[in-house]
């Protein structure tokens, strides 16, 4: 299959990209697009055999659940059998965005993208190329995010033909993705209402609308706890370059302790190391060294990037500086941590 690349205009999407994208997606076929979070790859979300094709590109079991999104509040509706006045806050306040809400799935929701569960995920993404292209379409898109299964997100278009060349239809090429960590979701079911994924609208943002929540907290899962698990992705690896991964935390002289005595360690041993710091002048040793930014907006925006970056430079061992674990920085911890874990 060849895999075509439309660059989209980022301010008027053209209609006429826009028509052979939603052709394709009318016909069964996948379609990656940018989001404000990472890219998304796309398929008709009420036709089972075309979001069955997701699963298989991207290697993803059957059952991790897939987000519907939608461009208006009148499509919601169909798919979910309730929506609870909370859920109504949170959409009014954050809809376009990146907020993922959880509902009890009607039976137009075909059992496949929800991974066998009675509830489905939702989201309006604030972005002109997958609005228009969910328009254009005239249908709810199934998309997870554009990445081989287990691998860290895409946040660019390259990212997504890297994953994806030759294995599906289109991808509409809308440059970098704004934010660069995925949606916040959050289960609506239970009371209160469970972050089950930190992201980009934080727990205190969501707080000041509907009053106090819970936050699931991930951790490492035993084989026999997994039945337990309230939102399927979580069990999986996830975010992981093919280097082994290593968080280090402390006070800012620690860690420079710390590093430079991993860095010594590790190249004793003849691997490629490489250090992902907070640190402007550094001054490390490593293979590679990557400066992650000055404001949690910054390091959310480039880090999956930088860890598809040092995969191709074949490094070992990526060490990587923990961020103070507020508003945003919850959900980059987040992800490094599960981009940590073995
Ligand atoms: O920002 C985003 O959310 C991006 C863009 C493309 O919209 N999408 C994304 O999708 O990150 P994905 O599939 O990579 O992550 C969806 C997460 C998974 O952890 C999945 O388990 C969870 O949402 N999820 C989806 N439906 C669920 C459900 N019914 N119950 C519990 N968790 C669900
Ligand atoms: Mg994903």
């Amino acid at each position: 299959m060849l895999t075509r690349v439309l660059k989209m205009g980022l301010k008027k999407p053209e209609k006429a990209k826009l028509q052979e994208a939603a052709m394709i997606l009318k016909n069964g076929g996948l379609v990656a697009f940018p989001t404000e979070t990472v890219y998304g790859l796309g398929a008709n979300a009420l036709n089972p055999k075309a979001v069955k094709k997701i699963f298989q590109a991207k290697g993803r079991p059957a059952d991790n659940p897939l987000i519907i999104h939608i461009a208006s509040m009148k499509e919601l509706k169909p798919l979910v059998t309730h929506i609870p006045s909370s859920a109504r806050k949170l959409m009014e306040k954050f809809w376009p965005g990146p907020l993922t809400l959880l509902f009890k799935k009607s039976a137009i929701v075909p059992k496949i993208a929800t991974g066998g569960l009675s509830t489905v995920a939702v989201r309006m993404p604030a972005h002109k190329v997958a609005c228009a292209l969910i328009k254009a379409a005239k249908m709810p898109i199934a998309a997870p995010s554009a990445n081989l299964s287990g691998t860290p997100s895409p946040t660019d278009a390259s990212h997504v033909l890297h994953d994806f060349d030759g294995k599906i239809d289109m991808i509409l090429d809308g440059g970098k993705t704004h934010i660069g960590l995925e949606s916040t979701v959050i289960d609506m079911m239970t009371s209160p209402p469970t972050i089950l994924r930190p992201g980009k609208i934080s727990r205190g943002q969501i707080e000041k609308v509907i009053g106090g929540i819970a936050m699931h907290t991930h951790t490492k899962l035993q084989p026999d706890e997994i039945v337990k698990v309230k939102s399927p992705g979580m069990k999986y690896r996830h975010y992981a370059p093919k280097a082994k991964v290593i968080l280090v935390d402390g006070s800012k002289s620690e860690k420079k302790k710390k590093i430079n005595a991993l860095i010594t360690h590790y190249k004793k041993q003849g691997k490629k190391v490489a250090v992902m710091t907070l640190d402007k002048n550094h001054g490390y040793s490593a293979d590679a060294v990557k400066y992650m930014g000055a404001t949690h907006a910054s390091i959310a925006r480039r880090l999956f990037s930088t860890l598809r970056d040092l995969d191709h430079r074949s490094i070992d061992i990526i060490l990587i500086e923990t961020v103070p674990e507020k508003g945003l920085g919850a959900a980059i911890m987040n992800r490094l941590r599960r981009a940590a874990e073995e």
